[in-house]
Order: C-alpha cells, then sequence, then structure tokens
C-alpha cells in the first residue's frame, strides 16, 4: 500500500511502532483509514509536544513560588454615571458592528457525560430554553437596545469554536432552531484541533486497531483555529474590532456585555479577564495574578493547595480573583497572539482515562487514568497583553456554570437554573413587582439585564411564570424541534 513503508519505517524511528501493531488483522479499507489517520499526524511534531508539555508541568510548579495577587477593578465599586458611561460606549460598538462573541463550546463536557454539546441540552427552565438559545437571544436583545440608542442596526458576529466531537451536532442543532433568530450569516462554526492522546511512557494511544485515540487540543486551541480556519481573517474583513470570549456553560454569561466592553475600549485594553471573589480554595476556579511584570491564570488543577490557600493580612485569600473563562480581547490582540505567539503557548497535561486496545486486542475502558491529554489554555495568551484588565463582578449576577452531573449537587444544572432565577426574581423585585411561591424566568428577548421591566410594577408573578417579549408572545420565535 502506498506510503505504508514509509509510515512503518517513521514510526519504528519514533519509538512509535505498536501503532501498526494489529495492521496484519485489518482489512484493506481499515489498514488505508489507519493509514491516512496516521499521515495526517505531524508524529516528529507531536511527539515534541509530548516532550515540551512534560517540561512545561514542571515550569508551572516553579512559577508558583513567583506568584503576586493581581489588582483587580471592581464593578460594584464605581459610581453609576460611569458605569453608564461604559455601557453606552458598549452599545455604540456594538451598533457600529465591531463586537463579536466567541463561545468556546469544543469541550467534551465529560464530567457532565453528555453524549451531546453542553449548549444543547435543556437547562431544565420553564421555558425549555437551552445554553445556546439564552445565549443568543442575549446578543439579540442587545443588538435591539444598541438600535434603540443609536438608531443603527449593528451586527454582532456570533462565532462557536467546536472540536470533531461536537461540530455536526452543533452545527445541525443550530439549524434546527433557525439560528435563534440570529441571521445565518452572522453565525459561524469553526473547529478546534486535535491531538494524539499519550500513555504514560509518551506512546500513542491506539483506540482502536485501527484508529488512534484523539482529544480536542483544548480551549486554548482558539488562537491556532482562529487562524487556521480562517476566521481570523473574516472577522477582520467584518469590520470586527473587539472580541467577547466565554466558555458555553455559564447560564448568567452577559455575552458582549457592553459595560465590560465599553470599559475596556475606554481604557485601552488589549485583554481582560472577569473574575468573581473565591473564597473557598477548593473551588475548581483558576485564580489570575502576576508573574513579575506578566498576567497569568494558574489553574486550580495545578495550584498548590498551600498556596491556594495562603491569605493575606485581612485574612483573605490572597490570590481571589476567581477566572470565569469570560474574556475581551481586541482583534489586533487575538491576530497578534494567533500569528507570532501560538507556537510558544503553554502546555497542560491532564490525565483522563482514554479508551484503548486491551491486551486481548479488544476496546476497552480503564476506570482510573491510564493516559494524558496535551491541552492548551486560553488564558496562556494573557502573558502577551500590553494592557490587561481583571474585572470583578458579582457571582450572583453572572456566574453560574454547569460542570457536574445532577448528583454532585455543585455547579450543575439545578443550581443553574436557580441561579438564573434568583436573578430575575431580583429584577422583578427592584422593578416594584413581586415573586411568590418561588421562581419566574425573564426572556432575554425581554430584558438583557434587569432594563426595561416597568410593566412588572404592582404585579405579582407565581412559580414558574415566564415572562416572554412581544415576539415571542406572538409565537414568531424560532422552533425547539
Ligand atoms: C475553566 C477555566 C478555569 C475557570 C473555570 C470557570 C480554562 C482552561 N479553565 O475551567 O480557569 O476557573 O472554567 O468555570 O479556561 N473547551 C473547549 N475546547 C476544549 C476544552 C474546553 O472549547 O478542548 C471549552 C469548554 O467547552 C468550556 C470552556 O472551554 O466552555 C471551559 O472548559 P472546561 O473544561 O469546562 O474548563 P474548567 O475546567 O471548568
Amino acid at each position: 500500500m502506498d506510503g505504508f513503508l514509509e509510515m512503518q519505517n517513521l514510526l519504528s524511528e519514533y519509538q512509535q511502532s505498536h501503532l501498526l501493531k494489529y495492521s496484519g488483522e485489518l482489512t484493506e479499507s481499515e489498514r488505508k483509514e489507519l493509514l491516512e489517520q496516521l499521515q495526517s499526524i505531524d508524529i516528529k511534531e507531536v511527539l515534541k509536544l509530548y516532550e515540551k508539555a512534560q517540561t512545561s508541568a514542571g515550569e508551572n510548579k516553579i512559577c508558583d513560588s513567583k506568584m503576586r495577587p493581581v489588582k483587580v477593578e471592581i464593578e460594584k465599586d464605581l459610581n453609576e454615571s460611569l458605569l453608564n458611561e461604559y455601557f453606552s460606549v458598549g452599545l455604540d460598538a456594538i451598533a457600529q458592528s465591531q463586537v463579536a462573541v466567541i463561545v468556546l463550546s469544543g469541550g467534551q463536557a465529560t464530567r457532565l457525560g453528555l453524549p451531546y454539546p453542553k449548549g444543547m441540552c435543556p437547562v431544565g427552565l420553564p421555558s425549555g430554553k437551552t445554553l445556546f438559545q439564552i445565549q443568543a437571544e442575549r446578543i439579540r436583545k442587545l443588538i435591539k437596545l444598541a438600535k434603540q440608542k443609536t438608531g443603527q442596526e449593528g451586527r454582532v458576529i456570533w462565532c462557536l469554536m467546536t472540536s470533531e466531537a461536537t461540530d455536526l451536532l452543533t452545527d445541525k442543532f443550530l439549524k434546527q432552531n433557525k439560528y435563534f433568530g440570529l441571521p445565518k450569516e452572522n453565525v459561524k462554526l469553526f473547529k478546534q484541533h486535535q491531538l494524539p492522546c499519550f500513555d504514560f511512557d509518551g506512546k500513542i494511544i491506539l483506540e482502536e486497531k485501527d484508529s488512534v485515540a484523539l482529544a480536542p487540543d483544548g480551549n486554548g486551541g482558539l488562537y491556532k483555529a482562529l487562524k487556521t480556519s480562517g476566521l481570523l481573517k473574516q472577522l477582520k474583513e467584518s469590520g470586527i474590532k473587539y472580541v467577547h470570549v466565554h466558555g458555553v456553560d455559564n447560564i448568567l454569561v452577559r455575552v458582549a456585555d457592553p459595560i465590560f466592553i465599553g470599559k475596556c475600549i475606554k481604557d485601552g485594553i488589549d485583554c481582560g479577564a472577569k473574575v468573581v471573589l473565591k473564597t473557598d480554595p477548593k473551588e475548581p476556579l483558576g485564580v489570575i495574578c502576576q508573574i513579575e511584570d506578566k498576567y497569568q491564570v494558574i489553574e486550580y488543577s495545578e495550584i498548590p493547595p498551600e498556596t491556594a490557600e495562603s491569605k493575606d493580612e485581612d485574612g483573605q485569600l490572597k490570590f481571589s480573583a476567581g477566572n470565569i473563562c469570560s474574556h475581551f480581547f481586541t482583534l489586533d490582540f487575538l491576530e497578534r497572539v494567533s500569528n507570532d505567539h501560538e507556537d510558544s503557548l503553554g502546555l497542560h497535561i491532564a490525565k483522563k482515562i482514554v479508551t484503548h486496545v486491551g491486551p486481548d486486542g479488544d476496546k476497552f475502558r480503564p476506570t482510573s487514568p491510564n493516559g494524558i491529554k496535551i491541552e492548551k489554555f486560553v488564558f496562556d495568551a494573557f502573558v502577551y497583553s500590553r494592557r490587561f484588565l481583571a474585572w470583578r463582578v458579582e457571582r450572583g449576577t453572572e456566574f453560574s456554570p454547569v460542570k457536574n452531573s445532577d448528583v454532585s449537587k455543585t455547579d450543575c444544572f439545578p443550581t443553574a437554573r436557580r441561579a438564573l432565577m434568583a436573578l430575575h426574581k431580583k429584577w422583578i423585585e427592584s422593578n416594584g413587582g413581586e415573586v411568590k411561591g418561588g421562581a419566574v424566568e425573564i426572556s432575554p428577548l425581554l430584558s438583557y439585564g434587569g432594563e426595561g421591566l416597568e410593566e412588572v410594577k404592582g404585579k405579582t408573578y407565581g412559580d414558574r411564570d415566564v415572562l416572554l417579549a412581544d415576539e415571542e408572545r406572538a409565537d414568531d420565535s424560532p422552533t425547539e424541534t
């Protein structure tokens, strides 16, 4: 077969001959598929990455002694007129079509154990909306608010970073749901890359006799994918200047938050990160810190417990700037990182359970980690920022992620639902309405952040009521299938 001998030699040169161990048992077409897959992997390059990841892991530990708390700006400490000014600058940018949003949705949701992308999962809200729908509707509302303010109908480009595992399903779901009312041409899917999984001896793992185990290259795969997919170029050509990047799993995410965007524009920030106050050192939140003159996030999985627990003179956690995976970037910054620094981004190692061909030749899923996934992290680009902002927001209004299955009782669908409905109850009460009997949900098309709810004054809402925008009441909204 064409190229088989060369592959045999290459693999032998890099001590990876085991990848062809079963080639004699394969049918002609299986052998062809395996060969094609191996040819699509730059073996020399991925082994270099493996070596580099081992060194990076060591370096992460060394960094620990140099960590300093970061200076954080606290949104709630600012006066209303300043916040209004930022809001207004942010809305102007939206009206001028300068804003894009990137949803990081290439993760495999292993902790949740979902067979499909997290964004597609019905959260269990009275409205039946999914995370994708809520996020798309927040964008639609912002476009309206920006138009009301400026008279100009801007467009926000909604980009979803998918992976081999999530791409087809996401694409189909969005099509079925008519992009939740966003114009199709303003919704862009782009796929992140994959890397082979390794065993603890640096051997690439065979998932099946005819295929290598591959996994997405981490949410820091964003920078490479932006470039190789051509999206970076498209965004630039479309006049985009500012990008909000966020994780798919935060039900409260203030998508393209005009206050955050406006603040960053006004202050000439090229890279900003929202944080919440971390009070429990064990909470799985990376912490933003400074190492020498650079900004970095030390991930919760990599910070030594004694550092996570260390306190300042007031008895508060020394590293309390909890990263919520909600980042502002200028397009220039993204371009700079993607073009000039992508190769030097840090690498991280996650020990994971990887299905592989067992000793008897059958597919086997161990119960404890047997493999290594190499990942890049989106925040590792912060070190390239020339003007950085850590912006602390309120947890109750901005952060409630879905990470775990319902049984875990933390960061799961029930906690996310409760957080969303508690926030909406507050909005109703602050507008002179009343909520009796618990929960109420407000459509993002009616209110982005608690504004425009004058109609609730003097009214009482019951359990699981949903307040809709006129356009939804008229039932011309996209339908779920
Ligand atoms: C992430 C942050 C962590 C933060 C926490 C807050 C990173 C690396 N870590 O941790 O600092 O405190 O959120 O909730 O950002 N994703 C991809 N492709 C991948 C892997 C992940 O798109 O290959 C996406 C996920 O779909 C998700 C986001 O990135 O939307 C965060 O990934 P996840 O694995 O959930 O990160 P956490 O460990 O929760």
